[in-house]
């Protein structure tokens, strides 16, 4: 073998040598520190985000043909790189040269807000069209698959993409063929009003056209190297790993044979997830390049051979020629496979994963393994020593030594027999997102019954996820053998099944009655395909299914993304050039695009740098007996580490009322509460040392996690609140009917996609200091840096940029951190930068509160609700943070749109041994708007009433007063519900829901509409907007730069959909007052330019620079009155969503939605629809798929993308449109328009019951009509539970007590 001298390799052209490289090193991070290349971001680096997209190229010296593929750089091991050319944002297009065609209409079709996961999403784009310059809609959703965004809601990034597809305009979703968009349904404006109405918010006509000769060529020199390089072992080797490429199988094997514990990583999907979040070291890998023998495909008479060494999307390409060309019956298998490779991970994944890799890691819930498994398929192995051929079986799976791998052997191909004409097989899976989620339960089956019989002959049955490896129920299916294939056959099969694929009640993962459930629903799915084939066979043997069983087969709604947007046109009096009312591109949406746009880590290091990270504990309720700094200070690179000794006198400081502690070095109250803080000169090295550092804990009593154990042990925060309006208990004793009821919602995480990020700088004069951080409140930041450093608050300067998405999350942590960070900094007088992440940051930080809802209600035959009575328990955690002000907020706007003419609600902030929660948009509405419709809901229920009727009913009507005697005018309010009903035609699609429910038994679809009142003032910047309308200036000519608290040293907290008009109202003051300075000037040369006239304001000594303030809106509450003012205007809007259920799995999708809302006069229609949409999808997360787990102890388990999964491009509704009421006037606020950023959260919640009206349909279908009790979130798991069947029926259940559970919900 050679030692190699150097790694080679291009990155945007230019040529790469790297003589000392370390093996451990990912292409993350040496694109962003080594080469500066900041614009691929680091969201979650295990794979499962997206933002650090890159496009890998390569050259194939045999097939002489180029490559590109879209990989995750944070998992490509730079050493894999040899030879190949990367193409990172930067090399794509620069606002310095020429902006790429992508990154002009990802922003100029408003799809970036932070701008965070606008790289990714581009490069992603850009590699399909390289691939595919024309690409189809499938292809788009299915190249953004793996890409994360937590503010789009992604429709702006889909549309800006299907500009390039040949069919962009139309929906293409019409079974009729008539494009949605000229339906009447959408009740398109009448010609008159063509002028008034506008439906897009970006035009088409002013792109730049794609040119795909205009793109980087592929390096020569690499072509050259590839043909005539002799082909070497490389090897390079680093301080700890060495890092073995052999390029021919000889080389391979003779490197397997002298290192048979060396991994061979091929993806690094696997091995380097597993490195990060694991802590497994290996000191040698073994990476194979380029040998032909594991990457070839051979299609004989019977089989079908793939090459380990295949990526997943190679083997996705080949099977879909496979099955284009083999006969229908040959090809079950294969069909079967390629329906799991669709959903499988995100396409980067795929294109890195290989076939061999994902065999060998045998993951417990591997997608393809348990359809191998029964596909009587035979695994190709060798080594030194010779051939060798081993069955992939249940035996391989289990790793018994007899029938697994030796340690020199490598995995060469997968022989995969086409299947036989009365053989079928069929793959399952259920997981808590339809895509790019592992699933919760998954399953290949296959039977085999013999020329024209339905006799069973041959079956295999095998389960992921319901153990520590793939199960196979062979026992079971040796039973079944020789028995018919009916309904007897299938109620045994289950029953065997059930006993022979057992769960533990505490097993890993949890949900375990679901996965039973799940065990036996995919095998009744099995059953019925079958049946149905059979039959189709052989129509006058086999007795076939009914018609309305069939739904059991069908897979869930589908089509393609199609949205209308429909928004009045500003008054044709503006000037042409004025932009208030525009839908002005976000000004740093091209630098979003492009990767310019700076983010507090993309800040070159500064001289001397040092890396902070915090050492967290690890229990919930534990008194620190001993820490040892010993070994971490021991390390190379450690400088300190900062402790509570160090913080003395300075340790605490006081968010809203209660201290909190900075450092803790006595008592824990919750685990990832902040320990120590070790100091290194690298982010390794520091990260290294913390987790050297040993805690010794006590624990102590009581462990207080769910709210139920915080009422039980009355721990509260102080003071509890009450609102009371009219006379509850009278209004009790005169109502027709009353009703008690609770409901319980989720919490959920900010999931901001730029994590926690600071670098504090001293500046070595007159202990001055800069801290950049990524926060929303400056000024906060400002005053606890100053409180621990003992510094007047003048000396400290924060520095904000931009932030890469927050929704709440980025103010008070942010600022116990940035004052470790900065205390760090001035000991050492070095520059401290500390980057948390995301692991670290989602069990650190807390989010939303979760809730238990209480209420008892009094209401008419008619629906009408006379008394409610109501309790609001949020968890807050183990600190008050901002708890009481989110109980606050849900108790002022828990009535939302309704008239409750007696009305109490007390709400508690529970204390418990959880990170403490904290604002996330929505402020408490969200949770306590979904009880008060819960309630709603179930009188409608007991009354026999539509749901909507009852909402229409107690709903707010025109002038009117809310519970703290508010005056509020509902009009816009009944508006948008009416024009709600009309636009999503209620009625008539009410009907069509009805009739598809009653001829489908196991798909159900659900229709629900809600409206909202948002209340806002308890105090999206559009400022350029305001700057270019009130100096009448064009904004090409406003520039606008990160906020400081150097220059605007008294801001409020960016929050609460206030910020356009704080923020804003600021701006348009300053402008008023440079405007009446220059209005001498001005009315000397009405006729000149800003230019002049800036340059007569210096001749005359006039200055131009002026800051404007708006100290918020006045507003008043009394808690002990339940009496105040304290917004200052309302929100309305209203939403219809469709969605369909699979009663079998759980699934949902949503088919359709629909919204309209009041935002006044809008400034800026593409950003507040930018913002209705993302809050509606993120809405859509907190009430259907956004699950958090915690363990008994109070420890986390969901802490990446990997198992907290936000909405991605496959949730959106397939059909979106949103209209803007006609401008409405308002008295105080901007320009008239309305704080927009949170509302739309709670609009996601017609999600929620359009799944409760079909959760409710299955079960009244199955003759429950008791009281439907569903919690937030619905997830998959809640919603087949509900679904109540013979199969739910059927699985064995154990007794509460009796077991651990594996999580508990909080
Ligand atoms: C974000 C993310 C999402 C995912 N989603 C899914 C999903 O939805 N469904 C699913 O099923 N899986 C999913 N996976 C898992 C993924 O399919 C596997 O990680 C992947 O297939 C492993 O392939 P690899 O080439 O990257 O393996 P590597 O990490 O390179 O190697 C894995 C192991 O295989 C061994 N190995 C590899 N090739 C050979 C060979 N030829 N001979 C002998 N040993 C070999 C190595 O020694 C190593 O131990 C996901 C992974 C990630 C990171
Ligand atoms: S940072 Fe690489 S996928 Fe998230
Ligand atoms: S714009 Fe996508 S994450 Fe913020």
């Amino acid at each position: 073998m050679d030692r190699a001298v150097e790694l080679l390799f291009y990155v945007n052209g230019r040529k790469v040598i790297e003589k000392n490289v370390d093996p451990e090193t990912m292409l993350l991070p040496y694109l962003r520190k080594k080469l500066r290349l900041t614009g691929t971001k680091y969201g979650c680096g295990t794979g499962g985000c997206g933002a650090c997209t890159v496009m890998i190229s390569r050259y194939n010296p045999t097939i002489k043909r180029i490559s590109h593929h879209a990989a995750n750089a944070c998992l490509i091991p730079i050493c894999s790189l040899y030879g190949a050319a990367v193409t990172t944002i930067e090399g794509i297009g620069s606002t310095k040269t020429r902006i790429h065609p992508v990154q002009e209409r990802i922003a100029k079709c408003h799809g970036t807000q932070c701008g965070f996961c606008t790289p990714g999403m581009v490069m992603s784009i850009y590699t399909l069209l390289r691939n595919h310059p024309e690409p189809s809609l499938e292809q788009l959703t299915d190249a953004l698959g793996g890409n994360l965004c937590r503010c789009t809601g992604y429709r702006p990034i889909i549309d800006a993409c299907k500009t390039f597809c040949k069919t962009s305009g139309c929906c293409q979703s019409r079974e009729n063929g008539v494009c949605y968009l000229d339906q009447e349904i959408n009740e398109l404006p009448e010609l008159e009003e063509v002028n008034k109405i506008s439906l897009k918010l970006f035009s088409e006509e002013e792109f730049l056209p794609l040119d795909p000769t205009q793109e980087l060529i592929f390096p020569p020199e690499l072509m050259i190297m590839a043909e005539k390089q002799p082909q070497r072992t490389r090897i390079f080797g680093g301080d700890r790993m060495t890092w073995i490429s052999p390029t021919t199988l000889t080389a391979l094997l003779e490197a397997k044979f002298k290192y048979p514990q060396a991994p061979v990583v091929m993806g690094n999907t696997s091995v380097g997830p597993e490195m990060k979040l694991k802590g497994v070291f290996h000191p040698v890998i073994i990476s194979p390049d380029g040998i032909e023998e594991l990457n070839f495909a051979n299609c004989s008479h019977n089989e079908l051979t793939l090459g380990a060494g295949l990526s997943l999307t190679q083997v996705k390409y080949i099977l879909g020629e496979v099955i284009q060309n083999l006969p229908e019956e040959k090809t079950r298998m294969y069909r079967a496979l390629l329906k799991h490779l669709r959903t499988l991970a995100g396409s980067q994944i795929r294109n890195m994963a290989s076939l061999g890799g994902h065999i060998v890691s045998r993951h417990l819930d591997s997608d393809l393994n348990p359809l191998l498994a029964v596909g009587n398929c035979t695994l190709n192995l060798l080594s030194k020593k010779g051939k060798r051929q081993v069955p992939l079986n249940e035996e391989f799976l289990r790793r018994s030594p007899s029938a697994d791998l030796k340690p020199e052997e490598i995995l060469i191909s997968v022989k995969i027999p086409h299947s036989r004409k009365w053989e079928f097989v069929s793959g399952f899976r259920q997981a808590q997102r339809q895509q790019n989620a592992l699933a919760v339960v998954n399953s290949g089956m296959r039977v085999f019954f013999g020329e024209g019989g339905d006799i069973i002959r041959e079956l295999s049955i095998s389960y992921g996820g319901v153990g520590p490896t793939t199960v196979c129920a062979k026992n079971s299916c040796r039973k079944l053998i020789g028995r018919p294939w009916n309904e007897e056959m299938l109620d045994v099969a289950c029953r065997l099944v059930l006993d022979e694929v057992t769960l533990p009640g505490s097993a890993p993962g949890g949900r375990v009655e679901f996965k039973r459930t799940l065990i036996v629903s995919f095998l009744f799915k099995f059953y019925l395909e079958v049946l149905q084939i059979l039959k189709r066979m052989d129509p006058v043997r086999s007795p076939g299914l009914a018609d309305k069983y069939e739904s059991a087969l069908e897979d869930l709604h589908s089509g393609h993304h199609c949205s209308t947007l429909k928004y009045e046109n500003v008054d044709s009096k503006n000037l042409p050039q004025d932009p208030i009312g525009q839908p002005i591109m976000h000004l740093s949406g091209i630098k979003h695009a492009t990767g310019e746009a700076i983010y507090c880590d993309d800040m070159p290091t500064v001289d001397q740098e040092l890396f902070l990270s915090f050492v967290t504990s690890s229990r919930a309720h534990a008194k620190i007996v001993s820490i040892d700094l010993s070994e971490a200070l021991s390390l190379p690179g450690v400088v300190d580490i900062v402790t509570e000794e160090h913080l003395r006198g300075v340790n605490s400081f006081c968010i809203l009322s209660e201290p909190e502690k900075l450092l803790r070095t006595e008592e824990v109250s919750c685990v990832g509460q902040l320990v120590c803080a070790v100091i290194a000169e690298s982010e390794v090295q520091a990260k290294q040392a913390a987790k050297r550092v040993k805690v010794v804990y006590q624990d102590l009593q009581p462990l207080i996690l769910t709210i139920e154990e915080a009422i039980q042990h009355n721990s509260f925060f102080e003071p509890e609140r009450k609102l009371e309006y009219g006379n509850v208990d009278e209004a009790f004793k005169v109502v027709d009917h009353i009703l008690e009821g609770e409901i319980h919602i989720g919490g959920q995480e900010h999931f901001y996609m730029e994590t926690q990020s600071m670098l504090v700088v001293p500046k070595g004069e007159d202990q001055e200091i800069d801290v950049y951080v990524s926060t929303q409140f400056p000024k906060y930041i400002q005053d606890i840096v100053a409180s621990t450093l003992k510094l007047p608050a003048n000396k400290v300067m924060c520095h904000v940029k931009r932030v890469g998405g927050a929704f709440g999350g980025k103010t008070y942590k942010t600022g116990i951190m940035a004052a470790i960070t900065a205390f760090a900094a001035n000991k050492h007088g070095r520059a401290v930068r500390c980057i948390l992440e995301r692991g670290e940051d989602m069990l650190i930080t807390g989010g939303r509160h979760p809730y238990l809802g209480k209420y008892k209600a009094g209401f008419m035959n008619d629906g009408r609700i006379l008394a409610l009575d109501m309790q609001h328990y949020s968890n807050g955690g183990a600190s008050l943070d901002e708890s009481l002000l989110v109980i606050e907020m849900g108790l002022l706007k828990m009535e939302n749109a309704y008239k409750f003419p007696n009305l109490r609600c007390r709400a508690w902030a529970c204390r418990t041994n959880l990170p403490s929660n904290t604002a996330l948009r929505g402020f408490g509405f969200p949770q306590a708007g979904l009880i008060t419709e819960s309630c709603i809901t179930e009188v409608a229920a007991r009354c026999g009433l539509a749901p909507e009727k009852v909402r229409m009913i107690n709903m707010y009507k025109e002038i009117d007063q809310t519970p703290y005697k508010q005056e509020i005018n509902a009009k816009n309010l009944i508006q948008c519900w009416k024009e709600c009903m009309d636009m999503s035609s209620y009625s008539l699609r009410k009907a069509a829901v009805e009739k598809f429910n009653s001829e489908n038994y196991w798909k159900k679809k659900g229709l629900a509409v809600v409206p909202l009142k948002f209340p806002v003032g308890l105090g999206s910047v559009a400022a350029g907007q305001v700057v270019s309308h009130e100096l009448r200036m064009p904004i090409s000519n406003i520039h606008l730069r990160g906020t400081s608290t150097e220059t605007v040293p008294n801001t409020n907290i960016s929050g609460g959909s206030v910020v356009a008009d704080l923020n804003g109202l600021a701006v348009k003051d300053a402008c008023q007052t440079l405007l009446k300075r220059l209005e001498p000037i001005i009315s000397k040369n009405p006729q000149g330019t800003w230019k002049d006239w800036a340059q007569a304001a210096f001749d005359e000594s006039i200055s131009l620079s002026a800051t404007g303030y708006f100290r918020g809106y006045e507003s008043n509450m009394s808690w002990e009155t339940g009496e105040g003012h304290p917004f200052e205007y309302f929100v309305y809007g209203a939403a219809c969503s469709e969605v369909e259920i699979d009663c079998l799995t759980g699934a949902h999708k949503n088919i359709r939605t629909d919204v309209v809302m009041d935002v006044g006069c809008s400034i800026n229609p593409a950003l507040d629809i930018g913002q209705i949409e993302g809050a509606f999808i993120q809405g859509m997360g907190l009430y259907t798929i956004e699950e958090l787990h915690y363990s008994p102890q109070g420890v986390l388990y969901t802490r990446g993308p990997n198992q907290y999964k936000i909405p991605a491009i496959c949730d959106i509704p397939t059909e979106l449109h949103i209209s803007l009421l006609p401008p409405s006037q308002s008295s105080n606020t901007l320009y008239s328009s309305k704080g927009l950023g949170e509302s739309g959260i709670f609009l996601g919640c017609s999600m929620f019951f359009a799944i409760h009206d079909a959760v409710n349909a299955a079960r009244q279908e199955r003759g429950l009509f008791g009281p439907l009790k569903l919690n937030s979130p619905l997830t998959p798991e809640k919603i087949r539970m509900a679904c109540e069947d013979k199969f739910t029926k059927m699985i064995p259940k154990d007794k509460p007590g009796s077991y651990v559970p594996w999580n508990v919900p909080i």
